[in-house]
């Protein structure tokens, strides 16, 4: 391919990269973006869990997991454990066949990439209790 030609495509690559990217950043500021569980997944042979809270935060609301199924509000806090959830607790109280798929689907849950850490990825601005 000739020289110009190349430069010609890195531009428009370049002029398409900037919508893109203000895309992404305005959603990773969408409250709480995709919260990251791997205080075991990893240790004990699966990937990291990626919980899209935002995806879920607009189906319920907070008070049906922070406060009905005792979820507390601190990324990382919570010992979720797989025994749990099949018990119905935690994810499980909803993901059991009924209100949302069953915990038979390992892959949409243990969905991150190895080496993924307890934490946000993306913004975590909250506007703080009571001003959602
Ligand atoms: C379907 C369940 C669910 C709903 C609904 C939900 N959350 Fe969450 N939320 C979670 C889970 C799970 C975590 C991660 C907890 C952990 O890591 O142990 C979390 C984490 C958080 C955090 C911690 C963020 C941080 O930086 O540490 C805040 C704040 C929060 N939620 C606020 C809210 C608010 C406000 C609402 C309603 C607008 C809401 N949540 C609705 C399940 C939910
Ligand atoms: C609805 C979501 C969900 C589904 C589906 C799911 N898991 Fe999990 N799993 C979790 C969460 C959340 C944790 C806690 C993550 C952490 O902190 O490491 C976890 C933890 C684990 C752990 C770590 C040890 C323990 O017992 O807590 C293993 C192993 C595991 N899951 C295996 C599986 C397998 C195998 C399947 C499919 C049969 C499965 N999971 C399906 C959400 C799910
Ligand atoms: C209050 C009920 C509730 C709780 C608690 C809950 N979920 Fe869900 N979740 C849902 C529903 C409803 C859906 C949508 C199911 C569908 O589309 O069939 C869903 C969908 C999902 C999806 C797919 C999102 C997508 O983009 O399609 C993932 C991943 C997921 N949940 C993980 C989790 C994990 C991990 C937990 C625990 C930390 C959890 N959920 C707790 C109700 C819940």
């Amino acid at each position: 391919m000739p020289v110009c030609k190349i430069r010609h495509i890195r531009l428009l690559a370049a002029v398409l990269a900037v919508p893109i990217l203000v895309i992404v950043s305005l959603q990773t500021q969408a409250e709480y973006a995709d919260v990251v569980l791997n205080r075991n997944s990893e240790k004990e042979g699966v990937r990291p869990v990626v919980y899209p809270h935002w995806f879920h935060r607009i189906r319920f609301q907070c008070r049906v997991c922070h406060t009905e199924l005792g979820f507390e509000m601190r990324v990382g806090a919570n010992k979720v454990t797989m025994e749990g959830i099949i018990d119905g607790k935690f994810c499980g109280a909803c993901h059991d066949g009924e209100t949302a798929w069953t915990v038979e689907n390992c892959d949409l849950c243990h969905s991150g990439l190895p080496g993924m850490e307890t934490g946000i990825t993306g913004g975590h601005k909250t506007l703080g209790p009571g001003n959602w």
